[in-house]
């Protein structure tokens, strides 16, 4: 008797583990996947577990763990934090399918909308539902960086746009060191077709002025350490874009009408010191 009770718990256990599909970030109510609507059960969290920013891009991860979990998902959001779904929140293309055992990854827009405790609703056309608490901010805010100002001399690879420039970059950081992670940072994304489908010369050129007006801006001259300048218009980014051939992924992820359409110097807010550390990073992958 024992025994066939012992094998039940290791059955239900097994298919616990090995069923179906789930919103694993952020971090649903219910970590197991369930097919109850309109949540997939569990506990609504008390807190929201992820800040996500208004209109903004977010990253959604959908794991499919067998094959009856796979199918489109559909994603919406109550801003009162009860369950009815009044606001869909729509993908960026391409969508994801989820069509396999795996892990997906989808991306969507925000919408434009705060909440302090909304609540996200994922499901897959094959009705497996999961929700999460999660919070909608008006902006993200980042702590301000400690700058400091220096002058630009011998960079190899930013040089011939910034030696001779006194420029604004984070106190702790020497400007030998962030140009050659730039450099490196280059190097990376010219050859990752998932980021850039044409990498020739004239794109080589655009995407280097780009990453270096990036990671130089000027000092502002008015002596304002935390107020650097950075010279990058709309225009710029887009003609690196078509030059580049840059995949529809990042086009989305990373907007050119993020920047000014002139080409004229403009101060940075906080909020773009982040999606400038981002960039750099993310456009490695
Ligand atoms: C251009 O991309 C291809 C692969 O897509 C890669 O093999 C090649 O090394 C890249 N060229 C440069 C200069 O990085
Ligand atoms: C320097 O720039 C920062 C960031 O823009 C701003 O908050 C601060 O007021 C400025 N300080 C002065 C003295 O202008």
């Amino acid at each position: 008797m024992r025994i066939v009770a012992l094998a039940l718990v290791c059955l239900m256990t097994i298919s616990l583990v090995s069923s179906h599909a789930v919103l694993t970030n952020p971090v649903s109510w219910n970590t197991n996947p369930s097919k109850t609507s309109p949540c997939g059960g569990g506990t609504p969290a008390t807190a929201p577990v992820a800040t996500y920013c208004k209109g903004q891009p977010a990253t959604l991860t959908w794991k499919v763990v067998a094959g009856d979990g796979t199918g489109p998902l559909t994603i919406s959001i109550d801003p009162a934090g009860g369950t009815s779904f009044t606001t869909v929140v729509n993908q960026v293309a391409p969508a994801v399918n989820p069509n396999a055992v795996s892990t997906f990854k989808a991306v969507v827009t925000m919408p434009d909308i705060t909440c302090d405790k909304c609540t996200l609703q994922v499901f897959s056309s094959s009705n497996w539902f999961s929700c999460s608490t999660i919070k909608i901010a008006e902006k993200c805010d980042t702590p301000v960086e400690d700058r400091q100002a220096v002058l630009a001399d011998d960079l190899t690879f930013c040089g011939k746009w910034v030696n001779e420039h006194v420029v604004s970059i984070p106190v702790g950081q020497t400007a030998e060191t962030i140009d050659d992670s730039v450099a490196a940072t280059f190097a990376a994304n010219l050859k990752n077709p998932l980021v850039f489908q044409n990498n020739d010369t004239n794109c080589a050129n655009k995407y280097a002025a780009f990453l270096c007006a990036y990671n130089f801006p000027l000092d502002d001259p008015s002596g304002n350490v935390s107020q650097p300048i950075y010279k990058i218009s709309e225009g710029q980014c887009a003609g690196m874009n078509d030059a580049c051939a840059t995949t529809d992924l990042h086009r989305t992820l990373y907007p050119c009408d993020s920047y000014p359409t002139s080409n004229n110097a403009f101060n940075i807010v906080p909020s773009m010191i982040a999606f400038v550390a981002v960039v750099v990073l993310a456009l490695l992958f």
